[in-house]
């Protein structure tokens, strides 16, 4: 039986499921804006840059087969306090397969103050966002800015990127923007960048 066959039996445990990514990307390439998963060098490089101190919890947009979501838990950020976003019905379900413990929420970032429980507003340490937001129109990221704060005010979100400049407009949005961290083991090479509400800086 090959990958994209996969049930979800078989699925547990194999993370990568680099064949249930391909055939999502070949269906919408622009909402997955990339044919293979992140490299564990990537996620290691993000799962540093996470905090996730006892009364907050890390919340991950776009958690495509779970890759980060399994960096995030090898970097110490316990299962119950990791709540990953992912719009597409069958990744969410793998997600639940592969990564038990981890919460599991089908659904749209760009509404996020709707998809994360009204009790964790406010109580987010880190949000990561694996969503292609630098091929949406300013607009949209310009939505997506305002549904991250909308649930952690000033905090800001990391975004992986494989431009070699910012992947968002950053001053007209509104935010500060630092690089704090890069790969070549990656495919492409990545970026990891930090955005903040300018005011916080
Ligand atoms: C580039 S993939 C990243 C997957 C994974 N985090 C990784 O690094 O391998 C983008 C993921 O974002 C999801 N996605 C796109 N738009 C979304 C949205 N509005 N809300 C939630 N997830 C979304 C896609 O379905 C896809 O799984």
């Amino acid at each position: 039986m090959s990958d994209i066959t996969m049930g979800p039996q078989r699925a547990a445990g194999n993370v990568t499921n680099a064949g249930l990514f391909f055939r999502r990307w070949l269906k919408n390439p622009l909402q997955m804006g990339s044919v293979i998963p992140s490299s564990p060098s990537l996620c290691r490089r993000i799962a540093r840059l996470t905090e996730h101190g006892p009364d907050r919890v890390v919340v991950e947009l776009g958690a495509g087969t779970g890759v980060i979501t399994r960096a995030l838990l090898a970097a110490g950020v316990p299962a119950e306090r990791l709540y990953v976003v992912e719009i597409v019905p069958e990744m969410a379900e793998h997600l639940r397969q592969a990564l038990p413990g981890v919460n599991v929420l089908c659904g749209d970032a760009f509404d996020l103050a709707r998809v994360l429980p009204a009790a964790l507003h406010g109580r987010v340490g880190t949000a990561i966002c694996g969503i292609p937001l630098v091929l949406l129109p300013i607009e949209q990221q310009r939505r997506f800015v305002a549904a991250v704060d909308a649930v952690a005010p000033g905090l800001g979100f990391l975004l992986y990127s494989y431009c070699i400049t910012s992947p968002l407009p950053w001053q007209a949005l509104g935010l500060a923007a630092k690089r704090e961290a890069w790969t070549p083991l990656n495919l492409p090479p990545a970026s990891v960048w930090r955005y903040r509400p300018a005011e916080q800086r």
